[in-house]
């Protein structure tokens, strides 16, 4: 196991700047970038800043992300909630520069990672970086691993192109890594193909497979849609550990709040390409300051429910994202709303009162509006 360095925020993290491949000179200017930004200002792990991307469809362009901010300390799990389509996933893919192109561009914004520029990187440099520095757990795990290969070597090829290990050593890497993440037998299993594995299993190769490289970073997108609860809470105390034990920082993708609930310090929420709430996780479920926040609160599944009793939905659909009006892209649901929230869309403003670090997008919470 690699020694923890001292992180920018004083903490401790497990991935160092000596990890850069220097042998190329990528790699080189990698790490002189990594060095030089921490000395002088890295902060955050990472800052995104109004990043927006698009999809050049024959049917228009869609907006599926729009002027998205977000920050993340080092070490820390940030939860971003949100309905189907509200373009989490296209955000986690644009962070680490993984929209295909075209017919999607990320067309502006910045994303600091570790003080590096990520959108000024060359391809090259861009895939030194993901290699090393951030592991992604994609959505759907059987679209991402390759069928027709073991999963150690799958594990093994991955820390070998950017490790730089030799085969015996990533094999036994693959390994440890597969014990890890709590399959049993390790190493009778790194023989086995994905098809081998249930459902659960091969969301735990998945994120073997994002570890391999000891990331600063890991994007978990949904990693336990599809699994039964028991299994869910497994891979959760599984991503709950790593960030512990190796100081991860995780952005965690789910529609559900709950699970945002037990595993982040700080949460977003997205609603059609935006982000329209932020802030510390109690905050968001006791002190919501926008009301589709409250709609995702209330539409949570709940153990509490009578036999039968039916769950709260969140009523209507989101908008279209070609060409959203300059209006509350929540508006068309909201039982709040009024004639501004048609007329304008309100900015995304800090609610210091309600908690540290909380902003909100929504006129009935603003300072003299109708919301209390
Ligand atoms: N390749 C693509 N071409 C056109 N539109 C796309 C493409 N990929 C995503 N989109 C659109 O971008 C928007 C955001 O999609 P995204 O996949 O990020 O949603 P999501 O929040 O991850 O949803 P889910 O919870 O269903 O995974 C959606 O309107 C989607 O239709
Ligand atoms: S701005 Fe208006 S429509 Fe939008 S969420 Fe707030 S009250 Fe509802
Ligand atoms: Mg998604």
């Amino acid at each position: 196991m690699i020694p923890p360095s001292q992180g920018a925020d004083g903490g401790t993290v497990a991935p160092l700047p000596e990890m850069v491949e220097v042998s190329t000179p990528e790699g080189a200017r990698l790490a002189a970038q990594t060095v030089d930004a921490r000395q002088r200002h890295a902060r955050k792990l990472l800052e995104v800043r109004d990043l927006s991307t698009r999809f050049f469809t024959p049917g228009g362009v869609v907006h599926a992300v729009d002027e998205v901010n977000l920050e993340l300390d080092y070490g820390e799990t940030l939860g971003l909630v949100g309905e189907s389509g509200s373009g989490k996933s296209v955000t986690a893919l644009s962070i680490a520069r993984l929209v295909a192109e075209p017919p999607g561009r990320i067309v502006g914004g910045e994303v600091i990672f570790d003080g590096i520029d990520v959108l000024g990187l060359s391809n090259e440099e861009m895939r030194l970086l993901r290699g090393r520095r951030i592991g992604f757990v994609f959505q759907d795990p059987m679209t991402s691993l390759n069928p027709t290969m073991p999963v150690g070597r799958q594990i093994a090829e991955s820390a070998r192109a950017h490790l730089g290990l030799s085969r015996r050593a990533a094999a036994a890497r693959a390994a440890d890594l597969l014990a890890t993440v709590g399959i049993p037998r390790p190493k009778d299993r790194l023989g086995d193909y994905p098809h081998q594995f249930s459902g659960g299993m091969r969301q735990r190769v998945m994120i073997a497979i994002a570890l391999a490289c000891q990331p600063m970073l890991l994007i978990a997108d949904e990693p336990t849609t599809a699994l039964d609860v028991t299994v869910q809470a497994q891979i959760m105390e599984l991503l709950r550990s790593l960030s512990r034990e190796f100081r991860t920082a995780i952005i965690l993708i789910t529609h559900d709040l709950g699970i945002a609930a037990g595993m982040c310090q700080r949460v977003s929420v997205m609603y059609a390409g935006r982000i329209v709430e932020t802030g510390l996780v109690d905050d968001i479920f006791e002190r919501p300051r926008m009301p589709y926040t409250r709609a995702l609160l209330d539409s949570r599944p709940r153990v509490d429910l009578e036999p039968g009793g039916r769950l709260p939905t969140i009523e209507g659909f989101p908008p279209d994202l070609v060409d959203p009006d300059p209006a509350c892209r929540f508006a068309p649901r909201c039982a709040h709303r009024r004639e501004v929230c048609l007329e304008r869309e309100p900015g995304m403003t800090p609610r210091p009162s309600h908690g540290e670090g909380h902003a909100a997008r929504c006129w009935a919470t603003e300072p003299g509006g109708w919301i209390p």
